[in-house]
């Protein structure tokens, strides 16, 4: 379902990110996360959190799908969803994912994030990472 916009209400992309996070790999956290980029172009992205038995080598969800989208030539972006069926509360992309999707969207972009329940909370990339100084790095 979309709006007049004809993109998605926030709670259709919060759905994608719950169906996104039925494909999670994660044995070792037992705690899968789904995550539904909405692109310029209309398309929806979805990615999962995928994990290893060296800890570190997990990627999460965010960055599955944001990795997966710019292989496939997307880089403009107008919103994500993240969504954890596994948590009392809706949990929000973790530093290293807000750092990653920075690079490619915009402060104002809206971020949607769920757990278990059926609401979601909304914050944008800017107020997640705040201070952010980097942006003119690849324009020196
Ligand atoms: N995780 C995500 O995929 N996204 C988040 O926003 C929070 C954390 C994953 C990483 C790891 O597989 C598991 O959740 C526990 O941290």
């Amino acid at each position: 379902m979309q709006d007049r916009d004809s993109r998605p209400e926030p709670r259709h992309l919060v759905a994608q990110a719950r169906e996104a996070a039925r494909f999670s790999y994660s044995p070792y956290s037992g705690f899968p996360v789904g995550a539904a980029l909405l692109c310029a172009d209309g398309t929806v992205i979805r990615g999962t959190n995928v994990e290893n038995r060296s800890y570190g080598l997990a990627n999460c969800a965010e960055r599955s799908a944001l990795f997966a989208a710019v292989s496939q030539g997307k880089r403009d972006f107008v919103a994500i969803a993240v969504a954890c069926p596994a948590s009392n509360v809706p949990v929000s992309p973790c530093g290293a994912c807000r750092q990653a999707l920075s690079e490619f969207c915009p402060p104002d972009m809206p971020v949607y994030f769920a757990g278990s329940g059926p609401d979601h909370a909304s914050a944008t990339i800017g107020s997640l990472l705040p201070s952010d100084s980097l942006h003119d790095l690849k324009d020196r």
